[in-house]
């Protein structure tokens, strides 16, 4: 079942989205090419909670850390440690802020230091993948107008999208209906109506789509070792342009 968001419950779920942009915000200029994940994570849960907040991951069905931090052919749910971010790597860092009743969730692929222009191309194919499925989230669309158009733009530059993880619906759940796949028909699934709050979050990987989770039981890697880039970001649905709650103003 979709939960629609009152007004009130909206802003509430604004309020935990403007942190996690915020806190993104504030660890861009942390990741750097000497500094490890855990210093990383340390640095965005002292952040959240300076902001009155909760680390939302954290015991989330066990999950052991405050952020996800997934290095290079990591595709996501990375756990921070001890490893050293080298120059030409990239960090995709997903982070997820509680308060007052209600989720915000949002990831981004950060280059440490200067990375090759094929990398680049990597993040900035995502990001706009990102974008551009963002811009189909309106009223009266279908949940897989947003997936088609993700799985089209990466695919047409030559990337893969995974298939093994999705998008979701937010709000007093971290995870709600619907699920929005990163591929598939248009026209499909659920139709969008004004007052979805709606987590959606290409993973993209550089050469094929499979991938395999460790025994950590978590950290999701590419089955051929490449590499893989994920954004994410909150929106709500409106009937005019879809507004995007994680952007950092
Ligand atoms: N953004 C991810 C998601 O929406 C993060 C969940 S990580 C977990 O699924 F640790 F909380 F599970
Ligand atoms: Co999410």
């Amino acid at each position: 079942m979709i939960i629609l968001k009152s007004q009130e419950e909206i802003e509430k779920i604004a309020l935990s989205c403007h942190i996690v942009a915020k806190t993104l915000d504030y660890l861009r200029g942390k990741v750097n090419p000497g500094i490890t994940t855990r210093e990383i994570e340390q640095l965005a849960e002292d952040f959240i909670k300076a902001n009155n907040a909760v680390p939302a991951f954290k015991g989330y069905r066990g999950y052991p850390a405050s952020i996800c931090a997934s290095v290079n052919n990591e595709v996501i749910h990375g756990i921070p440690s001890s490893r050293v971010l080298e120059e030409g790597d990239i960090l995709g860092i997903d982070l997820g802020v509680y308060k007052d009743g209600f989720y915000g969730d949002a990831a981004y692929t950060f280059p440490v230091g200067r990375v090759d222009s094929e990398v680049e191309r990597l993040l900035r194919v995502t990001e706009e993948s990102l974008n551009i499925g963002i811009e189909k989230a309106r009223e009266d669309k279908r949940v897989s107008d947003i997936s088609h158009s993700i799985q089209k733009h990466v695919e047409s530059n030559g990337f893969s999208v995974v298939r093994a993880f999705v998008g979701h619906g937010i709000g007093r759940d971290l995870h709600e209906d619907p699920q929005i796949p990163n591929f598939g028909s248009p026209g499909r699934g659920p139709r969008l109506r004004s007052g979805m709050t709606l987590a959606i979050e290409p993973m993209v990987n550089e050469g094929g789509h499979e991938v395999v989770v460790l025994d950590d039981g978590w950290t999701a890697i590419t089955l051929d070792g490449k590499l893989s880039a994920h954004f994410e970001h909150t929106i709500l649905v409106t009937t005019d342009k879809p507004r995007i709650l994680t952007k950092i103003t």
